[in-house]
């Protein structure tokens, strides 16, 4: 009954500038691990803030399906487990949308010591490259079948039994590491990966939190498994930058917003550097640590933009926010060049690709290059109509048709739900124009 009244469009008049203090929701990857440490330790524990997009809510009931409970607390979650039996079950978890949970829950199949675990997710999702995870649970003695295509969902995995091994990763992904430490804690000795880059390492600063024997030295990581892990009885997630990138990037394009609570561990500041290069002022305030985790409050305002060449090296620090980069670059005067970029090939949907079609829809001029994008900035462009099932294509899209003179209309609504439910009001309200859903 509901969702024949739910809105499929948010219908932006523009130009609109954005002013006031968003509501930002729990970072989405600390979220996953958050659920899957506490799950795994047998621990009961309160969370606060968890991003409730659907993405986490895969996850959520993915461990509900291996026999975690859960009930709402008002906003907070209880979560609670079975320390044992959930080990010797053959289950079956349904991933969604959601590479995080796909991949997260493989690295947690080798503590399946008698069971097994079938994975399988919608139609993206079952595109998606798996055997960038699976290859080294393999070299682990893991056993993973691929059902249909190789590399693939769905799978079945099993453990076999974990051994000791070194993992030199060839791609820079947070997904594979977090997958291998999981999974290495279920070896009897030692797990090193060897990373060529730096990824995002809130799996890393979880593992610590809890009492993991891990050691990072540059490039490596180090984890003796089969230890007492400890996940905290309360626990709060950060503010998640990724879905205040939106907000910053539309007020630097025009408005004023505060941010509070916002995670700024430095493997995710990628795109505040880059804000700040193209001409952004960012006051920081009320810095602290949440669980280990960096957060902070932000103020930012309406800046003149300039177009920048992104650094390589900054690329995993912000991949996920390269899509608003995109459409902010196209506020800025002058050219931006984003190079070493190819994992947006891999996202939820071909994102090189899907920002090359959004920047011709609102008449931006740009080029597609094998690993990047080239976006020529400053100039007007016109109001566009875009419909896609990529949550950060939507939101890029939402800040275009908030610079653009005239309607736009963004949807489905339903796919910002993702990772960031109820965006579609907040921006509403936010609005200095008419912006509404329909
Ligand atoms: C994530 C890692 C990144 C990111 C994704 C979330 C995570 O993916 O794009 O949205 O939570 O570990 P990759 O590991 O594929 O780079």
């Amino acid at each position: 009954m509901l969702a024949k009244h739910a809105a499929k469009e948010i219908i932006v008049d523009g130009p609109v500038n954005i002013c006031g203090q968003p509501f930002v929701p729990g970072d989405k990857s600390i979220s996953h691990r958050a659920l899957i440490f506490s799950f795994l330790t047998g621990k009961q524990s309160l969370v606060s803030n968890l991003n409730t997009g659907r993405d986490c809510l895969h996850t959520l009931l993915a461990l509900h399906a291996l026999g975690g409970n859960y009930s709402w607390q008002g906003a907070e979650l209880l979560t609670s487990s079975p320390r044992t039996g959930w080990q010797k079950r053959k289950c079956q978890i349904y991933a969604g949308n959601s590479g995080t949970t796909a991949r997260l829950m493989m690295g947690l199949g080798a503590h399946f010591t008698n069971g097994s675990l079938h994975i399988i997710g919608d139609k993206s999702l079952s595109q998606r490259p798996m055997a960038r995870v699976g290859d080294y649970l393999q070299t682990m003695g893991m056993h993973v079948n691929y059902l249909n295509n190789y590399g693939q969902l769905p799978l079945v995995i099993a453990p076999g039994q974990p051994q000791p091994a070194t993992h030199k990763l060839t791609v820079p992904s947070a997904q594979v590491k977090s997958a291998i430490l999981l999974a290495g804690l279920a070896v009897d000795g030692e797990t090193e990966i060897i990373q060529k880059e730096q990824t995002r390492d809130h799996t890393e600063r979880l593992l610590k939190l809890m009492g993991a024997d891990l050691k990072t030295r540059e490039p490596s990581i180090t984890l003796q498994g089969r230890r007492n892990l400890n996940f905290p009885a309360k626990y709060t997630v950060p503010g998640d930058i990724s879905a205040a990138a939106f907000w910053l990037a539309c007020a630097a394009a025009g408005g004023q917003i505060t941010l509070t609570g916002v995670g700024i561990n430095p493997t995710r500041t990628g795109i505040l550097k880059l804000l700040e290069a193209m001409g952004a002022t960012i006051q920081y305030s009320n810095a602290r640590c949440l669980h280990g985790e960096p957060v902070a409050d932000l103020i930012i305002g309406e800046s003149e933009l300039r177009g920048i060449d992104v650094p390589p090296e900054v690329i995993p620090f912000c991949i996920d926010e390269l899509p608003i980069l995109a459409a902010l670059a196209a506020c800025a005067r002058g050219r931006t060049v984003v190079r070493g970029a190819r994992e947006l090939r891999f996202k939820e949907s071909d994102r090189l690709a899907g920002i090359l079609t959004l920047m011709k829809r609102f008449g931006v001029d740009c080029e597609q290059v094998e690993d990047g994008l080239v976006i020529w900035g400053g100039r007007r462009f016109r109001p566009a109509n875009f419909y896609s099932e990529d949550h950060r294509l939507l939101m890029a899209a939402a800040l275009l048709a908030s610079r653009a003179d005239g309607q736009s209309r963004i949807g489905p609504v339903r796919w910002l739900d993702v990772s960031y439910p109820g965006f579609g009001r907040q921006l509403s309200l936010l609005a200095t124009g008419n912006v509404c859903l329909a």
